[in-house]
């Protein structure tokens, strides 16, 4: 009886995709339940009913969620005796890597955020497509007045949401600070200052690849707060200062270095000459900015992950994915040269990008 028959009719690749979502939520709600810490303590498995009366759930739709999740392969089913009639749930090791959340390279605030915030908002997503603004979203899904033009009102929204998304980022950037930190010979600079530098993933690369060098993180105050939660340990946290600031509205601390990673794709192009504007007039001659973001190709064909988070940036924010050119283009209207593009391995098609002030 495991014969599944395909479709002649219907396309496996649109069956796959309209119903994506109900993937995404058999992995959201067995995260939000902690199902993955659950088994890690329970090594040898635990039934559907121990798992139902652990987290009081209703036992039917539990076993259904679970042979649902066993079938995507996120946890293991497996049986107790030749009778097969008691199941036994348990993990797989190499997915408890990414969905138990003590283990150091987890998904779960990302995933979290995805759950809480993202999913929401995409059920919008036919509002900002016609307006091409996600005001509507933010009211419709959290019955929010949203203007965008700080990240404090995301702050505020909620105040887990915070710490939630400043370890989503820091989960994330982990991934990729240190191929950022080692893509061009940065030892000419003294000083490092990077903007919106969230949990101080890049920060810390950068300080542990130039430990000569003074490296700040500029954040909004909330974020700066967050970040002291999220930094592992004292050491490593002397190694980098943190300073509370907008970077809007602030003047920027010294530095012969500004920093952006996954900043300029948060904001729409009037909001990022504004940056960098600023950028060119805080540096000396000879001074440079580096960016860290995800390119699209030139006919913005691919990658998918980039064309998904294009979207992703309208819909969170009021910011876009941008091409090498679009980014080239955009620094040199503010007298940047010696423009530099760099492929950083990890996540899509991150890359590190340098340029200079004459
Ligand atoms: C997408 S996150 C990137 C964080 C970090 N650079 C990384 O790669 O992990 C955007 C960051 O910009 C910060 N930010 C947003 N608006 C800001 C502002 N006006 N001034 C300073 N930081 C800001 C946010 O608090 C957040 O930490």
């Amino acid at each position: 009886m495991d014969n599944e028959t395909k479709s002649t009719l219907w396309s496996p690749l649109v069956l796959d995709i309209y119903t994506g979502f109900q993937k995404s939520q058999a992995l959201f709600v067995t995260t939000e339940l902690q199902l993955y810490d659950l088994l890690a303590i329970h090594q040898n498995g635990m039934t559907a009913t121990e798992i139902a009366n652990k987290k009081k759930l209703n036992l039917d739709a539990t076993e259904r969620i679970l042979d649902y999740a066993a079938g995507l392969k996120l946890i293991k089913k497996d049986f107790k005796s030749e009778s097969k009639t008691v199941a036994i749930y348990s993990n797989y090791p190499e997915i408890a890597e990414v969905l138990q959340s003590s283990k150091p390279n987890n998904m779960v605030a990302a995933i979290i955020h995805a759950s809480r915030t993202q999913y929401p908002l995409y059920q919008h997503l036919m509002t900002t497509i016609k307006s091409g603004r996600n005001t509507e979203a933010y009211k419709n899904a959290f019955g929010l007045e949203m203007t965008l033009e700080t990240f404090e009102s995301l702050y505020e929204t909620d105040k887990d949401y915070s710490a939630t998304f400043l370890q989503y980022m820091h989960q994330l950037s982990s991934i990729t600070s240190p191929g950022v930190a080692k893509s061009f010979d940065l030892s000419p600079f003294c000083e490092i200052c990077d903007l919106g530098g969230g949990s101080g993933s890049l920060a810390y690369a950068l300080a542990s690849e130039y430990p000569d060098a003074t490296v700040t993180v500029f954040d909004l105050a909330t974020a700066v707060e967050a970040a002291q939660i999220i930094t592992p340990d004292e050491t490593e946290r002397q190694k980098v200062k943190f300073v509370a600031g907008d970077f809007f509205q602030d003047e920027f601390p010294p530095a012969g270095l500004y920093t952006f990673a996954r900043i300029l794709h948060d904001w729409p192009d009037e909001k990022v000459h504004q940056l960098l504007n600023k950028t060119f007039k805080s540096l000396k001659s000879g001074g440079a900015v580096l960016i860290a973001e995800l390119v699209m190709n030139e006919t913005k064909t691919g990658p998918l992950q980039t064309l998904r988070y294009n979207v992703q940036m309208m819909i969170e924010m009021s910011g876009r994915e941008r091409t090498e050119t679009e980014y080239r283009l955009l620094l040199e209207q503010h007298g940047f040269v010696d423009f530099e593009c760099k492929f950083v391995a990890g996540y899509s098609s991150f890359h590190a990008m340098i340029a200079k002030k004459p």
